[in-house]
């Protein structure tokens, strides 16, 4: 297929057109580049041996020129990664982030629908449990309150998504609910390239690994969890990458190999909805680390000091998050295959190749 992935310049954004490429797929990348850096573009582009990925430096809200991204390709799919989900500047610039992310997915799936593209991926996360009323958390669970309004952002679209499937039965849904992306292409070329003070744990530790910062705060050590840290469920990016590959089969008609109509769900179509044109998966490991567990993964893996101190708990932080991702395996094939020796490998071989991040443009 040829996939439109909007965001594509970005962290999970980059790393799913390298598996894209694998799997045989191309891409077209619409990206304002609000957050990330062109070299992202040509560093994928190097690892998958093509001269170059077509690139739009264009923002989703603007009609005209996703207009004329779609007069100059056939694209059969949107991935939709872009949008702003930095978590704390959410709650000092929520007007920015509804516009951002509402305003700019609405104006995008306007213009998919134009063009008669109606199959479209969607970066959810599993913020939208809120504190969730199950641990593992499987798709059945009930969304939650939100804490912030990034995560109402994802709330809020799942639900647009939803009731734009409901009205229009030729479009097909998938959201996808990730829990804690982390790690990089195990080449080193492509990674997260956070802007300032990092606010996710890993780009955090590597910081520290790394000398740009002088230790990292733990914040709280009193949750009920076995060493009292918070624990998630952390996944390396290249299998986040890989689940949106396994979720393109969601578009497949199997009996003429049409676009346009998923594949029924099978027996084993476990919390489920019954609208095989709408469809939600968590994608994580099905493992919970604590903030510890994986300082001393690090430590260990890396033979690198990580300084640590222990700081209260930072507003908005639940005890424990990690998925059932039963689901995602069953219905799409897709499993994770790199534990959290690889994901803490991988993020210090990005760090420390790139200790700068991308170079300035
Ligand atoms: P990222 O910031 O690295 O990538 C997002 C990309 O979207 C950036 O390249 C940015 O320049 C671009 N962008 C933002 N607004 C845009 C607009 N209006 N028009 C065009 N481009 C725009 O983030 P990421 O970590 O790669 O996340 C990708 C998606 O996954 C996001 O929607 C994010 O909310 C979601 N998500 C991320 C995480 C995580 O922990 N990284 C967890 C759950 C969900
Ligand atoms: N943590 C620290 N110190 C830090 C940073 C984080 O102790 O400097 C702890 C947090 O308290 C938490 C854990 O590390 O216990 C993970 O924190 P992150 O900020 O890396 O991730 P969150 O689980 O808070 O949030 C992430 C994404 C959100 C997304 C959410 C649910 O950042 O976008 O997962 O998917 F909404």
């Amino acid at each position: 297929m040829n996939i439109l992935v909007t965001g594509g310049a970005g962290f999970i954004g980059s790393h799913t057109l390298v598996e894209l490429y694998k799997a045989g797929h191309t891409a077209v990348v619409v990206d304002n580049l609000s957050n990330s850096n062109p070299t992202a573009l040509r560093r994928v582009a190097e690892i998958i041996g093509v001269a170059e990925i077509p690139f739009y430096k264009t923002d989703i809200r603007d009609r005209e020129g996703l207009e004329r991204v779609f007069a100059e390709h056939k694209l059969d799919a949107c991935i939709h990664f872009a949008g702003l989900k930095a978590v704390g500047e959410s709650v000092e610039k929520p007007w920015e982030y509804y516009e951002n992310n509402i305003g700019g997915t609405l104006t995008l799936v306007d213009v998919m629908r134009r063009h008669g593209c109606k199959n479209i991926i969607f970066s959810s996360s599993a913020t939208v449990y809120g504190d969730p009323v199950e641990i593992p958390i499987t798709e059945m669970c009930p969304k939650g309150q939100c804490t912030n309004p990034y995560g109402w952002t994802k709330s809020m679209l799942e639900q647009v998504l939803m009731d734009i499937q409901k009205a229009d039965r030729e479009w097909n849904v998938v959201l996808l609910r990730y829990f804690n992306p982390v790690g990089a292409h195990p080449s080193g070329r492509i990674g997260e390239n956070p802007n300032g003070i990092p606010n996710n744990l890993m780009p955090y530790i590597t910081q520290v690994a790394v000398g740009k910062r002088k230790e990292l705060g733990v914040f709280g050590n009193d949750y009920p969890t076995p060493d009292g840290t918070g624990v998630r469920d952390y996944i390396h990016v290249v299998d986040l990458a890989a689940a949106h590959v396994a979720a393109l089969k969601r578009f497949l008609k199997p009996e003429n190999g049409e676009y346009g109509t998923a594949t029924e769900p099978s027996a084993a179509n476990i919390h489920s909805t019954s609208n095989p044109h709408l469809s939600i998966y968590n994608i994580g490991t099905g493992h919970g680390y604590s903030v510890l567990d994986m300082v001393k993964a690090f430590v260990r893996v890396n033979a690198v000091d990580v300084p640590y101190s222990i700081k209260p708990r930072r507003a908005g932080d639940i005890a424990t998050c990690y998925c059932n991702p039963a689901k995602a395996k069953a219905e799409l094939g897709w499993e994770a295959r790199y534990d959290i020796d690889d994901m803490v490998r991988d993020s210090w071989n990005w760090q420390k190749n790139n200790p700068e991040g991308y170079p300035e443009v």
